[in-house]
């Protein structure tokens, strides 16, 4: 697990020649982690090929190991789990380390074993909100305590029963915690979305045979047994989303991005790039393992202009925002984004965090309670040598570095290497191109 104290990654960034070349992106992390969950959840032995490097994906993978699962690491990107469906009782906590996703979805699983458990996370695990998950869990008979419903959380194994629940805020996390406590509560647990958030819950476990049907925003589940396969993992639009962007923006960039999964639920950046009138070409879809994944090339444009992203939009590109607003200030006008106020509760404020560091290289970007707005077009430049803030936050840290690859002079960014969360192979896929 990453560090606080040790490491302090003071990574320099330079701006850049054309981006040109084919990358293969890594494994999806929401896919990786449901691919370990699931598969320990089903009988029998399964292969997960192309397991995302990521160090959230490997706190989900210790933890399940912990929890008596039969997991071979046979390299790297390839996994084995041999399971006979059943979790056994860990005597020390479960570390998830900086993962909302493994705290979420895994405290779902949790609530229905006849056995007790303790899960902990890290300094900015534990200020994450855990309400939108005990609220409904304790509503099918869950027994959680909590620290004022953060990390650590107690779990106290019950028999649950289904609900129907209409979450407030559409999160893909939520749904899945309650659709994963549904399947080992009595009768069916249905969940209503105000919006549709990513659904790779309810592909793996229709692909793994659960007992799982889809309504428009509502999704019910039935206990049922999952059938162990063969999971292979797509790669993550969320990495893509860099090299998509800084294909756009680096002046005479042509990259082609492999791999890439193209979920509608997730694919709000390339709807977002459209509207801008970035030039993308999809090309070669096909499906793996139950997903749609295709080749994406992302050609320099140089004549982008703003648009606003709002409702529907945002849970199919919220991990996105961050690097779309770079994207924006190479924009001529306006970019809106609203309706996002939950970006304040991912690994850092992202609204804020963002704001406050963009500002320090010229991005015109302005904060509202909801999400903020973007003037360009801007040439970026730091205003003084002092390095931006990660905040300990990947997806800032890679959202700066694009940035970085525009500016006129070098700029600095403080704790790079909390971008191993998701993306350890960010940087030398950098150097591919
Ligand atoms: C995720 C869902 C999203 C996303 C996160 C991964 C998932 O969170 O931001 O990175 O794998 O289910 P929310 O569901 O809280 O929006």
């Amino acid at each position: 697990m990453l560090n606080y104290e040790r490491q302090n990654v003071l990574k320099i960034v330079q701006k850049s020649k054309p981006l040109k070349g084919e990358i293969v992106i890594p494994a999806d992390k929401s896919i990786s982690h449901r691919a370990v969950m699931f598969s320990s959840l089903a009988s029998g032995k399964c292969r997960i090929s192309n397991f995302s490097s990521g160090a959230d994906c490997w706190s989900t993978l210790n933890i399940f190991k912990q929890l008596g699962v039969g997991i071979n690491v046979i390299d790297k990107k390839n996994i084995e789990i041999i399971s006979d469906g059943t979790l056994k009782k860990s005597f020390s906590p479960l570390d998830a380390g900086n993962s909302g996703t493994t705290t979420r979805l895994l405290t779902g699983i949790l609530a229905g074993q006849d056995f007790d458990s303790v899960i902990i996370g890290d300094e900015s695990l534990s200020k994450r909100p855990m309400k939108r998950i005990i609220e409904p869990l304790t509503l099918m008979g869950a027994k959680i305590e909590s620290q004022n419903n953060h990390l650590p959380l107690n779990i106290y194994g019950q028999k649950l029963h289904g609900i129907r629940y209409t979450p407030q805020i559409a999160s893909a996390q939520v749904k899945s915690s309650i659709l994963l406590a549904g399947l080992n509560a009595e009768g069916q647990t249905t969940v209503i979305e105000p919006s549709k958030s990513r659904n790779h819950t309810e592909l793996m476990l229709k692909y793994l045979d659960g007992d799982i049907k889809i309504n428009n925003n509502e999704v019910t589940v039935t206990p049922s047994i999952l059938t162990a396969k063969n999971i292979d993992i797509v790669g993550d639009i969320s990495s893509a989303a860099f090299f998509i962007v800084a294909g756009l923006i680096v002046p005479g960039s042509d990259i082609i991005i492999k791999n890439v999964g193209i979920n509608q639920t997730r694919t709000g950046i390339l709807d977002v790039v459209s509207r801008m009138g970035g030039g993308v070409e999809v090309n070669n879809k096909r499906i793996l393992s139950g997903e749609e994944c295709a080749d994406i090339r992302i050609q320099y444009t140089d004549s982008l202009k703003g648009c606003t992203i709002e409702g529907d939009d945002i849970p199919r590109l919220i991990d996105e925002l961050p690097v779309i607003a770079v994207l924006a200030s190479q924009a001529e006008g306006e970019t809106l984004i609203k309706n996002a106020e939950d970006l304040r509760n991912k690994e850092s404020d992202r609204i804020k965090c963002l704001i406050t560091e963009l500002k320090k290289i010229g991005v015109n970007i302005d904060e509202t309670p909801d999400g903020f707005i973007v003037q360009g077009k801007t040439e970026l430049s730091p205003k003084s040598d002092s390095p931006l803030e990660s905040y300990h936050d990947h997806r800032l840290a890679m959202s700066f570095y694009i940035a970085g690859l525009i500016c006129q002079k070098d700029i600095y960014i403080n704790d790079f290497e909390w971008t191993n969360i998701s993306f350890p192979e960010f940087e030398q896929l950098i150097s591919e191109l």
